[in-house]
């Protein structure tokens, strides 16, 4: 009888438990900073709304898809089943910013059906951390359906007032475009097509690319990107500028009428929006490498990482050329005629002088360029499959004995493979590139994808080069090589998943300083950069311009920093290979700055954001990893200013020689980028500096331990 009773009480209560079954609509972080709602209406349509100290920054913002094999998914839908959970863990980063990273946030997710029809399901999953939010539609296994053709997704962003915005054109195929500065309402992206100094470029609505940043009027700071762009295609935002209202737009392809191909199941990148009380928060979240998954390839020390120089920055200022001038025979292959015109940068000889030069200075890599055959058919030809091999070097290069003679000096070659946008030829060539960079020793390659993608039709930014780009790191990873792209798909934090992900371009870098018809970089470029782009993750800007007029090369042409804010960089731009850009000649002649680079690190375990506003200044300091000491970086943009920082991230108990290069009483980014201050005092935790910056100017200071 007493059984009987125990299971029918037990029996009530399981009914009970599932009657009352709550259906969970809302989620909030940990700390209840931020909560996100989400809702049917009456229609069966899915909506958001988010919430950030109880004000709606978010406001109700619908989801769907269009299919360009099947009706849309919008309205006509059913919540079947929430479920919540939360998450607090700890990860290590292999290289970065910092060393440890908490990954702690409270997830919610909505099972989708169809109410009729195929009953197709969908579900959205909403993660809620302290520092933002990130969801993802998830296409799980269903019998009416194995493969979606997705012709857009139509994810809306909502906000509630004319956002101050810091944006890029919504480009399909670079992201080298400066950025605007403007109230949302006044986003004019098509403003910037077709400009003449980019070899591919296509703006096809009035959307921007991600990270896009907004200033609100109340000081709430917004930045808007995605993470883990895997088999997808990269989204750029439509903005409405009479609604405040920004919508997903994925980047097509000229060759198909959808612009996502994908059988179910899968889900989508992470839509993420990070939100913050001040500028310094955005810089300091973790919320894009958070939302990928952890390493897969396990051990990847055979990359550290370094400071580089290279034979580079010589041909952007047309001192060096990257072709040798070789002609093609009648079957292709090139031949040389024996008239080389004698400015091939890429020679045994000038590798061996950057070899020279970085050993002494504790640079640890050496980039090559031009070193393969090829260049000679580059830029501005159709016909560019078949022409770069990656193994075939021109015949004033012996890059066996260059890297013989670097790794006698302690020093290793970083291989350059610039494909021109020719993704069959590299794709079919990569094994055996990477094979023959591994039985060099070499561990690191950047890549480049000038020009318009062939096969002709795609975009840089769209699915098919998605899967080129995320292809070429895995294969290159079996080779134990790390990959730095130029003119890439942006980043999304796959470096955490694949840490071999080291560096990368997509933004307008120092390169454009040396040949741009617009008059360069402007001095307001990188405090944008570091609350944007670099929101991404890392950045290969390729600082350290020490020569900043360079009139003997170009005239009309110029860095438009002081030489402080140079040195500044390599604190502020994160990147864990961080070039010094400049040519030997122009460092030997100025060996004071010079010993900024000589000593700053390159690995982090710890980095402070001490102050900023988005396009106006910042100011970082990070701790080296292996020393403990700490580098500071300050920079700002036309306007000089005074910053006070208390060095409170300091260790206890322990002084430091801090040696500080700034600005000189007249210095200016035009009229006297070159007056520079080097003062050498002691520091201890807790102390205070008020750094003036020039106009266009920084401060960097070395503070290591006595
Ligand atoms: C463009 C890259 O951004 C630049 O760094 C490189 O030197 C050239 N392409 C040649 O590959
Ligand atoms: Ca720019």
């Amino acid at each position: 009888m007493k059984k009987v009773f125990i299971i029918l009480v037990l029996s009530l209560f399981l009914v009970s438990c599932t009657s009352k079954k709550e259906t969970i609509t809302e989620v909030s972080s940990p700390s209840e900073n931020i909560k996100i709602t989400f809702d049917l209406n009456a229609e069966g349509r899915a909506s958001y709304q988010v919430f950030f100290n109880n004000k709606t920054v978010i406001d109700t913002s619908y989801l769907g898809f269009d299919f360009s094999n099947a009706a849309s998914i919008s309205t006509n839908l059913e919540l079947i089943n929430s479920s919540a959970t939360s998450t607090n863990q700890t990860w290590d980063m292999v290289w970065g910013e910092q060393e440890r990273v908490v990954n702690n946030y409270n997830e919610l997710k909505l099972e989708l059906q169809e109410k009729s029809d195929l009953k197709r399901k969908v579900n959205v999953v909403f993660k809620a951390y302290n520092d933002g939010l990130g969801f993802r539609y998830e296409f799980p296994k269903q019998d009416n359906w194995d493969e979606a053709l997705i012709a857009n997704e139509n994810t809306q962003f909502n906000l509630t007032e004319d956002y101050k915005t810091f944006w890029i054109p919504g480009d399909w195929d670079i992201y080298e475009h400066l950025y605007s500065t403007t109230k949302l309402s006044e986003v004019h992206a098509l403003k910037y097509a077709n400009h003449s100094d980019l070899a591919q470029t296509y703006i096809p609505e009035n959307a921007v690319n991600t990270p896009v940043t907004m200033v609100g009027s109340d000081g709430t700071h917004l930045s808007f990107h995605e993470a883990a762009l895997v088999d997808y295609s990269g989204m750029t935002l439509k903005v409405d500028t009479d609604n405040f209202d920004l919508t997903s737009n994925l980047v097509g392809s000229k060759n198909t009428a959808y612009k996502v191909k994908r059988s179910l199941p899968f889900n989508t990148p992470w839509r993420t929006i990070q939100i913050a009380k001040n500028a310094p928060e955005l810089i300091e979240s973790k919320l894009i490498v958070n939302l990928n998954e952890p390493n897969k390839l396990g051990d990847v020390s055979w990359f550290q990482p370094m400071k580089y120089t290279g034979v580079w920055w010589e041909m952007h200022l047309g001192k060096s050329s990257w072709d040798y001038g070789m002609t093609r025979d009648d079957k292709g292959n090139w031949i040389d005629t024996g008239k080389a015109h004698g400015k091939h940068g890429a020679t045994t000889e000038n590798v061996k002088r950057f070899i020279d030069f970085s050993e002494k200075n504790n640079i640890k890599g050496v980039l090559v360029e031009g070193w393969n055959t090829g260049w000679e058919h580059w830029i501005g030809f159709e016909d560019r499959e078949g022409v770069f091999d990656f193994v075939t070097p021109y015949p004033d290069y012996d890059l066996k004995e260059v890297v013989r003679y670097g790794k006698e000096k302690g020093v290793d070659i970083i291989m350059h493979h610039e494909t021109s946008a020719a993704t069959e030829t590299y794709t079919k060539q990569q094994d055996t590139a990477f094979a023959f960079m591994q039985s060099l020793g070499i561990h690191a390659v950047k890549t480049g994808y000038v020009g318009k993608i062939l096969p002709k039709g795609e975009y840089h930014h769209g699915q098919y080069m998605v899967n080129h780009y995320n292809n070429t790191v895995e294969k290159a990873a079996k080779y134990q090589v790390a990959i730095n792209a130029h003119e890439p798909i942006k980043a999304t934090g796959l470096r955490r998943t694949y840490p071999n992900t080291i560096s990368r371009e997509g933004l307008r870098g120092q390169e454009f300083n040396a040949w741009s018809s617009d008059g360069g970089n402007p001095p307001e470029h990188l405090s944008i950069v570091a609350f944007t782009r670099m929101l991404s993750g890392p950045v290969d800007f390729t600082p350290g311009i020490f020569n900043i007029k360079f009139d003997a090369y170009k005239k009309d042409n110029q860095v438009n920093t002081t030489l402080a804010q140079q040195l500044a960089l390599y604190v502020v731009i994160y990147s864990p290979v961080q070039m010094a850009a400049d040519l030997v000649e122009h460092y030997e002649a100025n060996p004071k700055p010079l010993q900024f680079i000589k000593d700053v690190g390159v690995d982090w375990s710890a980095t402070k954001v001490l102050n900023g506003e988005v396009g106006d200044y910042v100011t970082i300091a990070r701790k080296e990893r292996n020393t403990g000491n700490w580098f500071l970086g300050s920079i700002t943009d036309e306007n000089k200013r005074s910053l006070e920082v208390k060095f409170a991230f300091l260790d206890d108990n322990q002084e430091y020689t801090a040696t500080i290069y700034k600005d000189g009483k007249n210095a200016h980014w035009n009229d006297n980028p070159l007056d520079l201050e080097i003062e050498t005092i002691t520091l201890k935790k807790n102390d205070t500096l008020t750094l003036h910056l020039a106009e266009g100017g920084g401060v960097a200071i070395s503070i290591i331990k006595k």
